[in-house]
């Protein structure tokens, strides 16, 4: 990735979308820590740097301040929020203690048109500030360019330095010009080209993949989700039969899961694909057992038991490939009140031992979901897999609740079916994050044709998210889920009665168990 821009995280929840905004604008951009050296970042050779926002105030007494060096750098630096108050804060500015917080929309107006961040923008923007503390006074060689209702110096510069800083978040929408001024910071302050596309990202992966591979043999554990998905066929690409792919059956998958991975990728790729069907083994340890908790330490357990049998199978080979995002591998700033900071701590069913003994391969580890997304497409995956909605590792086990069993699971399976059917046919699979089918384990009375039933309730979830940490409750239209509930409970038989989920998370998860 030799031009990029770097982006040194003070701890703001929106580190991340300031990632993203770059890359959009078709270059390629990278997070680390705020205190990282200088030294350091000089050896990455960035065309920029931008300093991210955070929820820390410069005078407290743990406030994150960055290596000084990175001022000598001779590379543009933009300060967004907190990084603006914390380079003022260094270069002979003031930083005011807010007596309230400005937070919410504001108005921008500019005050001097050439500042090459504002390039082709309006006199007045729509901004979003979201800041406690503010610059009540100018570092040395900087001048004022832009002000708010609330500060004199809501954009301030030194152009002879090319030091810019901004109190408001370009990156959000609410700032709906946000975007050209992060270009204007990208393009033309840092000159960066835009070539970065993921066309340029498959090329570079696979020459990186085979360079770090040779002629050795890699394996990948295949779920059929989004990421090990775009891996394989990443991957196949790169080392072509040196790729063994192993999907384990657990007996817990959605309709038709195990064939379209055949399909797919067996047939279709001709990916060298090893099938393990372990239903049997899963369902016999489940049997019997109600708690949440140790329905998934069993299932957690027998898959690594399962997996690693089957790369024993698989013969020798000396790498492990992994579908890991990037979000997973920014190291995190562990500061209070960073939400960002929590979202590591999550389920990972597929963790496989440290002992055993592979060197890992993790092509996708520069990329955020949407951009695997794009890969896919990219790679010629079918929209069918590209376009999936997350789903768990423990797989059905979580929705039916109580005791899992070969008959719930294909209760089940077919009412999930009808959900995911209805939910494409009418395009709301698409727009939201999850949508599926829970089977409860109470039994109510209902009537069919002339006869009393005595049969399951189905619940309906369907959940709006960004990265699945919070969760609204989606308001499908009533001629939906209507024609939802009548089909699960005509269709499936042992289903009498259809209820729709109206909890948010929090309080609630997202799955039920
Ligand atoms: P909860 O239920 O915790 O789910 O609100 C948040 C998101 O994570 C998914 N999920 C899992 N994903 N292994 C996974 O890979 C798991 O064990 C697991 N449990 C929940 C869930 O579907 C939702 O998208």
């Amino acid at each position: 990735m030799n031009e990029q821009i770097i982006i040194l995280d003070f701890g703001s929840q929106y580190t991340q979308v300031i990632a993203r905004r770059i890359r959009e604008c078709q270059v390629f951009s990278t997070i680390l820590r705020f205190d990282t050296p200088a030294a350091e970042i000089a050896r990455l050779a960035p065309r920029g740097l931008i300093l991210s926002g955070g929820p820390n105030s410069v005078y407290a007494a743990d406030a994150p301040v960055p290596d000084i060096g990175i001022f000598n750098l001779g590379i543009p630096i933009l300060g967004i929020c907190y990084g603006v108050q914390i380079f003022a804060h260094f270069l002979g500015g003031k930083v005011e203690k807010g007596t309230k917080r400005e937070y919410g929309k504001g108005t921008l107006t500019l005050r001097d048109a050439k500042c090459p961040l504002f390039r082709k923008l309006p006199k007045t923007l729509q901004v979003w500030n979201s800041h406690g503390d503010k610059l009540s006074r100018l570092p040395t060689g900087f001048k004022a360019v832009a002000i708010t209702d609330n500060s004199e110096y809501a954009a301030i510069e030194h152009p002879a330095k090319q030091l810019y800083g901004i109190q408001f978040h370009p990156e959000v929408a609410h700032t709906p010009r946000g975007k050209e001024i992060i270009a204007n910071f990208v393009h033309g302050i840092c000159r960066s080209g835009s070539g970065w596309t993921m066309r340029h990202y498959r090329d570079q992966a696979i020459e990186e993949i085979r360079a770090q591979v040779g002629k050795e043999r890699v394996l990948l554990g295949l779920s059929g989700g989004v990421d090990s998905s775009v891996a394989a066929a990443l991957l196949h690409e790169a080392v072509g039969e040196q790729l063994t792919c192993i999907f384990v059956n657990n007996g817990l998958l959605r309709a038709r899961e195990a064939e379209v991975v055949r399909e797919v990728f067996g047939r279709h790729f001709k990916i060298r694909l090893q099938y393990e069907d372990a239903s049997d083994l899963f369902m016999r340890r489940l049997r019997g057992v109600t708690d949440p908790e140790r329905k998934r330490k069993i299932i957690g357990r027998t898959f690594i038991e399962v997996f690693q049998a089957a790369t024993r199978r698989a013969g020798k080979a000396r790498f492990l490939a992994q579908g890991t995002l990037y979000p997973d591998v920014i190291e995190s700033v562990p500061i209070a009140g960073n939400p960002a900071a929590m979202i590591k701590s999550h389920h990972n069913v597929g963790g496989l031992p440290k002992k055993m003994k592979f060197s890992l391969v993790e092509p996708l580890r520069y990329l955020f979901k949407d951009e695997v997304r794009a890969l896919g497409l990219e790679l010629g995956l079918p929209a069918e897999i590209v376009n999936r909605q997350p789903f768990p590792g423990p797989g059905l086990a979580v929705r039916v609740l109580g005791e899992v069993s070969r008959k719930k699971c294909d209760i089940l399976r077919k009412a999930d079916a009808i959900v995911v059917e209805e939910m494409k046919s009418t395009g709301w699979y698409y727009k939201i994050w999850q949508s599926f089918a829970v089977l409860l384990p109470i039994r109510s009375v209902g009537v069919m044709g002339d006869e009393r039933t005595y049969d399951f309730t189905i619940a309906l979830r369907a959940v709006e998210s960004q990265d699945g940490m919070t969760a609204d409750w989606v308001k499908l239209p009533y001629d939906l889920l209507e024609r939802l509930s009548s089909r699960i409970i005509n269709e499936v038989k042992g289903v009498n009665r259809c209820v729709f989920d109206i909890t948010s998370k929090p309080p609630g998860t997202i799955e039920w168990e």
